[in-house]
């Protein structure tokens, strides 16, 4: 391919200038603030927070018997209704940038029939954060899909990949204009990580599933939150192909809209000889790394450390900070997370999670603080990091945990639906506004 001197010339320039805003970054960091810009959020998902989420697949797997949820969800935050106090709650702790999905059940609830009445409901989400002045980060599919897809086996038929573009394609066309950051899937690679995290839940995922094909009579019906162990490897193909299917949609609606995905990523850490840090890692992250070198953005969401050695996972350090799922909660392990996505892709990093697990919110208020000052050494060292958005805005709906595991920065009650603030929003609100730690 010719390129003449004009085109190498504006290369140049691109890369002269993207290197002086780094330096910019880094110099903003090293004086103890966050780049001008930065994004300061907190983040929710659809079935998480909307309630009444009934033509979903997740509906279905949490009212049957056996299920693997310790309870449904029921009215959930009841967000469907709630959402503009959602957005001023955002704007009033200081935030600038609100993470939510898209709920694919509600937009397609039958196969190819599309709301253009819910369609408008999430315009009219995106608009409020526009009016509100909040930057509006959407995530196309957070975990649920609709029941119908969920009936037709998931993410392991060779027809999920153009099932999930159509849906891409429709809403983006609706609703692109005012996206500031979209991602087409979260944590598409958990379905892999998820029985390495949480064994005991294997046999639980088959029989939810089972129950579920019974009832709806789809014998090879499966959630999108219940991956059958014996299909990852068949979903993570199919989830590679919708995520570049569902981008090529979205960018064909809007050309400049950044489009990623987001990835959980633990700050994994070898121990020892012959650590199998690196094989884990190649297996579970490899593939998507990889498919985020050609993004515009990775979206990196982590929650804690854990360390590997010759044999596997190795116990925590003694004292180690652990959280109710015994899962080791260490300050730097954002940073450690981002460093990580940022060398392994070469592509800017947006941190589109990162929180805690706990009933203590005073432990939340120091967490944020040291966790933010450890990120604050990864932009000194010139990785471009565009913001932090902390999961979660409030209490929700935690899947298999039900409603008593929290990681909000505000409070729901559970009856009337009002939001309470939490000291740690006030942490957060206070570092969002002074933009640094
Ligand atoms: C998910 C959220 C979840 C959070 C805390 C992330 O894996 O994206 O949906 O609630 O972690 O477990």
């Amino acid at each position: 391919m010719a390129i003449d001197r004009r085109t190498m010339l504006a290369a140049a320039g691109a890369s002269a200038l993207a290197t002086t805003l780094a330096a910019k970054g880094a110099l903003a960091a090293s004086a103890g603030r966050f780049p001008e810009g930065f994004l300061w959020g907190a983040a929710t998902a659809a079935h998480q927070i909307e309630g009444n989420n009934n033509a979903s697949d997740a509906w279905l797997v949490e009212n049957v018997k056996p299920t693997a949820f310790r309870e449904p969800s029921g009215d959930a935050c009841n967000s469907f209704e709630l959402w503009p106090k959602d957005l001023d709650l955002v704007r009033d702790l200081g935030l600038n940038t609100y993470r939510f999905s898209l709920e694919w059940a509600r937009i397609e609830p039958e196969p190819g029939l599309f709301s253009i009445a819910m369609l408008d409901h999430y315009k009219a989400m995106i608009d409020g954060c526009r009016a509100r002045g909040v930057t509006p980060v959407v995530t196309f599919s957070h975990a649920t899909t609709p029941r119908w897809f969920a009936a037709r086996g998931s993410w392991n038929t060779p027809e999920s990949p153009d099932l999930f573009a159509r849906f891409c394609d429709r809403s983006a066309r609706h609703l692109a204009q005012g996206i500031a950051y979209a991602l087409t899937l979260n944590e598409p690679a958990n379905a892999a990580n998820q029985t390495n995290a949480y064994p005991p839940f294997e046999a639980l995922m088959r029989s939810a599933n089972a129950a579920a094909g019974k009832a709806c009579g789809s014998p090879g019906f499966r959630a999108g939150v219940l991956t059958d162990p014996d299909e990852v490897a068949i979903t993570q193909l199919h989830l590679l192909a919708a995520h570049k299917a569902g981008k090529a949609a979205i960018k064909a609606a809007r050309s400049d809209l950044p489009v990623g995905f987001s990835l959980a990523l633990e700050d994994d850490e070898a121990v020892g000889e012959n650590s199998v840090r690196d094989a884990k890692r190649a297996l579970f992250y490899g593939a998507w790394l990889e498919a985020a070198k050609s993004d515009d953005f990775i979206g990196v969401q982590n929650y804690d450390r854990v360390l590997w050695d010759d044999k596997g996972v190795a116990p925590p350090p003694a004292g180690a900070q652990l959280n109710s799922l015994k899962r080791e909660v260490y300050p730097p392990s954002l940073a450690n997370a981002v460093r990580y996505a940022h060398a392994a892709t070469g592509v800017p990093i947006l941190v589109t999670e990162h929180g805690m697990l706990t009933d203590i919110d005073q432990d939340r208020a120091r967490f944020i603080p040291a966790a933010l000052t450890e990120l604050q050494k990864v932009v000194a060292e010139g990785v471009p990091v565009k913001g932090y958005i902390h999961w979660s805005l409030m209490d929700n709906f935690e899947w298999f945990l039900g409603y008593g595991a929290k990681y909000g920065l505000c409070s729901v009650d559970r009856t009337t639906f009002t939001r309470t603030p939490k000291p740690s929003a006030g942490v957060l609100g206070a570092i969002a506004r002074r933009n640094g730690v």
